[in-house]
């Protein structure tokens, strides 16, 4: 574990992150998920999150990059890795030598694996709405799935589509749904492994489906959802800082870069060594901090390393401010930031520590 020298860290709590495994199962008979661990599990740290679930039993996992799934690789060399992004042509026998579960999403890589030569395995991705990675006409697909199950090279284990509106519009969900269904209409022999939903999907649809096998779990694995109303998750990740340094601040002394915030009376203004190089942006200057169950105003301007906190008489030098995790929640940095859960965890940079917790009672 990376060593601890400023008392700035998340804590990822995968007790927490079990229970949401748990929650998503029962929504999901018989289904098997596939959790997505891309972009460093969605900042809470893609190895260790990945090391919990294989303790539990899990052997699959999706990422997004090449990059990500030979970092998975190395750790776990027995698991299914799914790479759910793009991949370049010259990239191929990479993904081939490493076991690696591409993406045949465009005409260029269909081509190159067939030409390729070399063992590989792949999904076949169908763009049912969305106008991202994959194909779109279902005689077309129909025939290169035929072809790719045809070749001695070639394993395909799947085919998926990935919805855009799924926890927001389910006129448009239903359109794709229609549309991917009418291409699985057309495959005389389907691959394996059918997936379709993301999170919200997942929690919402995938009970009435037959034809899937499987789910991609991303955010709500993190115990995070944008559905309205939510399932019963937690929330995985807790981001949390001390207070390093006060200073008693006089009438119209100021505080911070561009001094844009002075004291009115005698105030009191605690330091955190969080900022935004720590991926604490500078636009979370409007929002508050927990310390010992009340909230206390971020003022100023956060610095790369530091921000400062108005506090009162009862704070102190070595308590603990939580930024998100219990009374402010994710969801609620997202809305001050006029962005989604999503970014907020997936934004907190490689300069925090991440703890993980295990075994505790949960609540
Ligand atoms: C193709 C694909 N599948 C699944 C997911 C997981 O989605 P979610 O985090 O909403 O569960 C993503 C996330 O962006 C994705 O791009």
């Amino acid at each position: 574990m990376m060593e601890i020298y400023r008392p700035t860290w998340a804590e990822i709590n995968l007790d927490h992150l079990w229970h949401n495994v748990l929650e998503a199962k029962k929504h999901t008979p018989h289904k098997i998920m596939i959790p997505v661990i891309k972009a460093n599990a969605y900042g809470h740290g893609a190895i260790q999150v990945m090391r919990f679930l294989y303790e539990k039993g899990i052997r699959i996992a999706a990422v997004s990059l090449l990059e990500e799934a030979l970092e998975i690789r190395e750790a776990f060399p027995d698991i299914e890795i799914l790479m759910l992004g793009p991949i370049l042509p010259n990239d191929l026998i990479v993904a081939s030598k490493y076991h690696i579960d591409i993406t045949i999403y465009s005409q260029e890589i269909y081509e190159a694996v067939k030409s390729l030569g070399l063992w590989v395995t792949c999904h076949l991705k169908v763009d049912s709405g969305m106008s991202r990675y994959g194909f779109i006409k279902p005689k077309e697909i129909a025939l290169m799935v035929e072809e790719l199950q045809m070749m001695k090279h070639v394993s395909l284990k799947g085919i998926y589509t990935h919805f855009a509106t799924a926890s927001e519009d389910e006129t448009f969900y239903k359109k794709q749904l229609t549309r991917f269904k009418k291409v699985l209409d057309m495959i005389k022999t389907l691959p394996p492994m059918v997936h379709i939903s993301n999170s919200s999907s997942a929690f919402k649809y995938e009970k009435e489906y037959r034809f899937t096998t499987h789910y991609r779990l991303g955010i709500s694995l993190y115990g995070l959802s944008l559905d309205n109303p939510k399932p019963d998750l937690k929330p995985v990740m807790s981001l949390k800082s001390k207070i390093v340094q006060i200073k008693n601040l006089k009438p119209l002394e100021c505080v911070g870069y561009g001094a844009t915030y002075c004291a009115k009376e005698d105030e009191k203004i605690g330091i955190c060594p969080i900022g935004y190089a720590d991926g604490w942006i500078r636009k979370n200057k409007t929002g508050f901090v927990e310390i010992k169950g009340k909230k206390y105003k971020i003022v100023g301007i956060i610095c790369m390393d530091a921000c400062f906190i108005k506090i009162d008489e009862d704070v102190h030098v070595g308590d603990t401010a939580t930024l998100y995790g219990n009374m402010i929640s994710v969801d609620d940095v997202a809305k001050r930031l006029h962005t989604i859960n999503y970014e907020v965890c997936t934004s907190l940079s490689y300069r925090v520590p991440r703890v993980f917790i295990k075994g505790e009672k949960n609540d």
